[in-house]
């Protein structure tokens, strides 16, 4: 987990973690030029990452907008591959991996997107568009038929609705639908995208409710993207917060929430209204001035830099490591041995 250990490759990990990250980058080339493209520079959308994901858990994944989680995502299933650093399923590193041993891993690993009215084909039935994965793994029996009602009842559509299409469904089945297409292969990790970013905040919960049951019925292992500290806080087992390309904090859900030590999860946190009136009346807003820094040039020392409130004059020199501060909490903050003015921003 910390920056140290990035040297030493782990063959073997912890029976109880599935996926094992260390050191990940994604950096993509800006070229420049019409006849002789030159490569002028690189957008690090993702810039040393090291992380675990354990069997069973949902380790959600928050940051705003172009911090870096789809890429992330993404270079853990291998759909972009990684400028550096390795990616550990079990004890394969699928960075190794060519294109057919990877086809094999994939069965085992799914996504769901953000957007359920972009991910599905219009011109395909519900049945086809669940099947597909099937057919895709060789999976596909005589039976397939009788599987897809089954992940449709899973899901809690009706499984009369095998052939009508996308557009006769409402955006929260539309989700359902996504998340039967991604079961069918019965995988064991699910990178979700943002799934609930699109829906109505009334269907929203019915969809984190599924995913929930889902988890606990077939054993999934979710790694959640969110923008927001709002959406994971019922989800989470633990939390990771990103911030341009890098992770700043990441704790247990308790831990995260009521002892947020990184100023950025601090101002996401305050971004939350409470429901008790009493306290949401006290609750102060940290407002962060200026938008997100472009990765491609990303300020020296620690990326916040330019918009922390507790700013001093080391966190322009040095990058602060990320570190295990208390057990199984860690962040990247020079400020964090100052706990008391830290906490003192509480919200
Ligand atoms: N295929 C790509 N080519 C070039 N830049 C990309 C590509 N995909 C993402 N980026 C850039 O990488 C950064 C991170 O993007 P992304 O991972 O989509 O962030 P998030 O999911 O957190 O919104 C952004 O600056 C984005 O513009
Ligand atoms: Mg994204």
């Amino acid at each position: 987990m910390i920056e140290t250990d990035i040297n030493q490759p782990k063959t073997n990990p912890k029976q109880d973690t599935l996926i094992t990250i260390q050191n990940l980058q994604v950096h993509f080339p800006i070229f420049q030029g019409i006849l002789v493209q030159k490569i002028v520079g690189a957008i690090k959308a993702v810039d040393g990452l090291s992380f675990e994901i354990k069997r069973g858990e949902t380790l959600s994944l928050v940051g705003e907008s172009g911090c870096g989680k789809s890429t992330t995502g993404r270079a853990i299933l291998q759909l972009i591959r990684p400028t550096v650093g390795k990616v550990y399923f079990e004890d394969t590193d699928l960075t190794r991996l060519e294109a057919e041993e990877l086809r094999g891993m994939r069965r085992r690993m799914q996504m769901i997107f953000q957007d359920p009215y972009a991910s599905l084909n219009p011109r395909m039935t519900v049945g086809k568009i669940i099947a597909e994965p099937l057919i895709i793994h060789n999976l596909s029996t005589p039976k397939i038929h009788d599987r897809v009602e089954e992940l449709l009842e899973l899901v809690g559509l009706n499984p009369q609705f095998i052939n009508r299409y996308p557009h006769e469904f409402s955006g929260g089945q539309r989700q359902r639908i996504g998340i039967a297409r991604a079961l069918a292969v019965n995988p064991d990790f699910i990178v979700c995208d943002e799934p609930i970013a699109s829906l109505d905040v009334s269907i929203q919960a019915q969809v984190i409710n599924l995913m929930k049951s889902l988890q606990k019925k077939l054993g999934l292992t979710y790694l959640f993207i969110a923008h927001d500290l709002s959406v994971v806080r019922h989800i989470s087992k633990r939390i990771a917060v990103m911030y341009l390309g890098k992770i700043v904090e990441l704790a247990d859900r308790v831990s995260l929430y009521q002892n947020p030590l990184h100023p950025y999860t601090q101002a996401l946190l305050s971004a939350i209204p409470i429901p008790d009136p009493e306290l949401e009346a006290k609750r102060e807003r940290i407002i962060l001035k200026d938008d997100i820094p472009s990765p491609i040039n990303p300020p020296k020392g620690c990326r916040f830099n330019t918009r922390c409130p507790l700013v001093v004059d080391r966190c322009h020199q040095e990058e602060p490591e990320f570190r295990e501060v208390s057990s199984e909490h860690f962040v990247a903050c020079h400020l964090v041995e100052d706990s008391q003015q830290m906490n003192s921003n509480l919200v």
